[in-house]
């Protein structure tokens, strides 16, 4: 997620925007810039990659004036380069934005007719040249941001530099986070409180829709129609590490609280006329309407992603589905027709299995398609069709908000799949849109909210040695996904079995109080996997059933603990995400009580570049 800090105030801001940057380097990034008002005008510098090329590069090109943006930029809109890093100028202006701008296609159409010229691939452009083309209008910067916010869908924060007015910052935000806060002598911008503990640790949430003006030490905030706004001062009590996890204990459960904002943020881009449309050529109706067999390749939680997309595709769209380790993949010589669909799936985009896959499957002239998390990483530059989630960086090493809008990618291409086949009505696969879009985020809000039941079955598994999840269909997918997330960060032995298997030799293990989490989110196999409990129940387990509400509301669960999961409908697929959720909680939660490095687990790597 890009970060952005402003200052305003009497003193060089150079060293301040430097300073912000590197704090809000946490977000992840891939690009850096600054601009300053000088006594010469606005002067830019931005480079690709690290802090230090910005750095390196400041020191042929210095810049210094008490006025100033700076931006780190995670790509979503164009690869990372020099042209694509913000700040962005348009004539009478310079600036940053953190946010996506759904509309930019269409908002930059009307300017290029005007007589704009685009330099970058970024939507940032248009919103520059936009409050420009205003600016010239009217020359009035308030009216001229205003004006341009209402024409702008999806989110932003801006942070704006007006060349005739070098003392004077501007700011407004939709979605994208944003905070003002004052010294002295000056005054900041920034999208996270770490940025401004250095000066102070007063600061104003500044609401959507309210302007905020900086001139130093002087803030003034203003609504629409001019009228000036109070707001309310907040105080940090936090350390910078802290304020970095946004005052949560741990990476892992500040990711997991954002699931629900990601998944909005990955489906709502993909939705046209509330239909799935992805835009690029692999996946547009005629060619997935021809294609033959998917294979689905990748490592760990992505892997995870693909089984549970397998249960989708093959139930809906009746396309056959292979999920393969990519390390497998590689090792023995992959059937592949000249009509299959070859996926990749990788958050990080860097995972060299699944790198070195793509490029086996490519050598043998088979399209390739990715769906991944990191814009211009390694994966997402060679693939031939990609598309992105926007989960943003995730920095806890086991893996919880990038496999959710994995999987939310994965069903929007089941009903990409579907429909391209005439398996599904466009009225159904708008209403499953909606859901995805709506329901499901909602739900996942409020499994987060059943902590203290989920913290009641931590304590519960902290002190067992093995741990079993079960489950038949996507259930018994789910409970893989489930038992590596408790594995990777409490070290404690869980497995998954489907739940029809455990009797053919797995129930040996059960014995008196061994923990048996049991899933259920399909209607259809629920009395089964009660017959599974039963089974293990009648050897001493302690049944801990994850069920989702209308599966609770019809049956009786033979259980010890019953973990009631929100859903916003009877279909399976609406279930999985929020009991994922509750999953990774039962994972977090057991690994906070047992005191571990939740976020940094031994002898794991977020990234796996090795073979
Ligand atoms: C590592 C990480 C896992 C991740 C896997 C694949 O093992 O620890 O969390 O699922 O790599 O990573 P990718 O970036 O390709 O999704």
């Amino acid at each position: 997620m890009c970060g952005i800090i402003g200052f305003s105030g009497e003193t060089d801001c150079v060293p301040v925007l430097l300073g912000g940057l590197d704090t809000l380097s946490y977000r992840g990034y891939d690009s850096a810039g600054i601009a300053v008002a000088g006594v010469s005008g606005v002067h830019t510098v931005k480079a690709k990659g690290k802090l230090d090329a910005l750095k390196e590069k400041l020191k042929t090109h210095p810049v210094s004036g008490s006025t100033g943006i700076g931006h780190t930029r995670w790509a979503t809109h164009g690869a990372p380069s020099d042209e694509n890093s913000h700040p962005h100028t348009s004539g009478t202006l310079t600036l940053v934005h953190n946010g996506i701008i759904e509309n930019y296609a269409a908002i930059a159409e009307k300017l290029r007719a005007l007589g704009y010229t685009f330099v970058s691939e970024t939507d940032t452009e248009a919103a520059a040249h936009l409050i420009d083309s205003y600016y010239r209008e009217n020359g009035d910067p308030a009216a001229a941001i205003y004006r341009a916010a209402q024409e702008m869908h999806g989110s932003y924060a801006l942070g704006v530099l007006f060349h005739d007015r070098p003392n004077t910052l501007y700011a407004i935000r939709k979605g994208s986070p944003l905070i003002v806060a004052q010294t002295d002598s000056a005054s900041l911008i920034a999208s996270d409180i770490p940025a401004i503990l250095p000066y102070t640790r007063s600061y104003v949430r500044l609401p959507e829709g309210i302007l905020a003006v900086l001139d130093g030490a002087e803030i003034s905030f203003s609504d629409e129609n001019g009228s000036e706004v109070a707001l309310k001062t907040e105080t940090v009590d936090w350390d910078v590490e802290a304020a970095q996890r946004g005052g949560y204990a741990h990476f892992m459960l500040k990711e997991i609280h954002e699931e629900p904002e990601v998944l909005r943020a990955t489906v709502a881009p993909y939705l046209k006329d509330g239909l799935p449309h992805f835009d690029v050529p692999g996946f547009d109706g005629g060619a997935l309407a021809g294609v033959e067999r998917i294979h689905i390749v990748a490592c760990g939680t992505a892997m995870h992603a693909g089984l549970l997309a397998r249960q989708w595709i093959e139930a809906e769209a009746r396309v056959p589905v292979t999920v393969e380790i990519a390390s497998e993949f590689r090792g023995r010589e992959p059937i592949l027709g000249e009509k299959d669909l070859v996926l990749f799936i990788s958050q990080s985009g860097e995972t060299a299995d699944t790198l070195e896959a793509l490029r086996l499957v490519k050598a043998r002239g088979v399209r390739t398609a990715a769906i991944v998390n990191v814009v211009g990483s390694t994966v997402a530059r060679e693939a031939d069709d990609v598309i992105y989630t926007r989960a943003g960086p995730e920095i806890a090493v086991a893996s919880t908000k990038a496999y959710i809008v994995q999987c939310a990618t994965l069903r929007l291409l089941t009903i990409c799949l579907a429909l391209a086949r005439g398996r599904m009505t466009e009225e159904d696969a708008r209403r499953q849109c909606r859901i995805l879009l709506e329901d499901v985020p909602e739900s996942i809000a409020k499994t987060i909210a059943l902590a203290a039941e989920i913290e009641t079955i931590a304590s519960r598994l902290k002190t067992k040695p093995h741990i079993f999840y079960i489950g038949r269909g996507a259930d018994s997918v789910l409970g893989t996904e489930a038992s590596l997330k408790l594995k990777e960060i409490t070290y404690l032995h869980a497995e998954a079995y489907a739940a029809g298997e455990l009797k053919h030799g797995t129930i040996s293990l059960v014995e008196d109080g061994t923990p048996v989490i049991a899933i259920l989110t399909e209607e259809s196999l629920a009395e089964k996997t009660v017959s599974a409990i039963r089974e293990v129940k009648s050897r001493g387990a302690f049944v801990i059933a994850a069920v989702s509400e209308g599966i609770a509301e019809n049956r009786e669960i033979p259980s010890d603990l019953l973990l009631t999961v929100p859903t916003a409908g009877r279909e399976a697929w609406i279930a999985a995400l929020p009991t994922m959720t509750a999953m990774q909680m039962i994972a977090y939660c057991t690994a906070a009580q047992m005191g571990l490095d939740v976020d940094r687990p031994r002898n794991l790597a977020k990234s796996v570049t090795v073979e």
